[in-house]
């Protein structure tokens, strides 16, 4: 529920958002991911982009595909959802049509994750029924290290593309570059965020300043490396709130065991 809601919900410009809210005391409601700034791409360029989907067709969060069966997404993507009622759209630029869509066989998320800290924010959705690999559908590599600061990521989504309150979410793929800040460094004096940033999460930024970060639960790539999910973020448009994001290369073991178990 709070995945659909947030995506709703585009916070304030960077700057004067970061100076109103005491950082470590918000609600990790207001710490979604979305993209804003960013322009259109196509499923062909990023093929293990997924759309998470009510059965209406209502996106509600972004995945990625690791193999013919098996979504990475976030955690707090999961949360309260009914295997029922959850439905992959997979190998389209459009989340509201194209491509195929399948339901979802099982779905789990990480024990320690904590909607609190945001930590351990990863989950994963086992499809009912096998997808092949085509130009528009891919199987993305899982990252075995975190990124060095510095390296260029990009992230993709479905998300808000504006500020406040916007209603409708893009049809078309978004994209935007960004640059990986390891969390140490995020965690320091030379961001704001200071303690509430974990081991288990990295952070990007934008190179320019007028773009947010993507949609959650949605892939940050390096080539075909998934080496974040979308997690959290506050405000836009600043240096000083990265992106943050699940990091893959930590979560890793958990994300292979529960792909092998479930
Ligand atoms: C592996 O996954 C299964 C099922 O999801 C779970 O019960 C088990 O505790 C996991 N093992 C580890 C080591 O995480």
């Amino acid at each position: 529920m709070q995945g659909l809601v947030v995506l709703l919900v585009c916070l304030a410009v960077g700057t004067a958002f970061a100076g109103t809210v005491g950082v470590s005391n918000a609600d990790p409601f207001e710490r979604e991911g979305r993209i804003v700034g960013g322009v259109d791409t196509t499923i062909r360029a990023h093929p293990y982009q997924v759309s998470l989907q009510t059965k209406s067709g209502s996106h509600f969060c972004g995945g990625s595909l690791i193999n013919e069966d098996t979504v990475v997404t976030a955690a707090h993507c999961l949360v309260g959802r009914k295997i029922s009622k959850v439905f992959v759209r997979l190998g389209s630029t459009l989340y509201n049509e194209g491509g195929v869509v399948v339901a979802v066989r099982e779905l789990a998320y990480n024990e320690d994750y904590s909607s609190k800290t945001m930590e351990y924010d990863v989950g994963i959705l086992k499809l009912a029924e096998k997808v092949q690999e085509t130009e528009d559908i891919r199987y993305i590599e899982l990252a075995t290290e975190t990124p060095p600061t510095g390296t260029t990521a990009v992230v993709t989504g479905w998300g808000s593309k504006c500020y406040f309150w916007c209603m409708t979410l893009p049809k078309t793929l978004q994209e935007v570059s960004v640059d990986i800040v390891d969390w140490k460094t995020c965690a320091s004096d030379e961001y704001k965020y200071g303690e509430i940033i974990y081991d288990s999460m990295v952070c990007a930024y934008e190179k320019n300043k007028d773009a947010c970060q993507g949609d959650s639960g949605g892939p940050l790539a390096v080539g075909n490396t998934l080496v974040g999910i979308v997690s959290w973020g506050y405000a836009c448009a600043s240096h000083l709130l990265p992106g943050v994001y699940s990091d893959v290369a930590v979560l890793r073991k958990w994300i292979l065991n529960a792909t092998e178990t479930l």
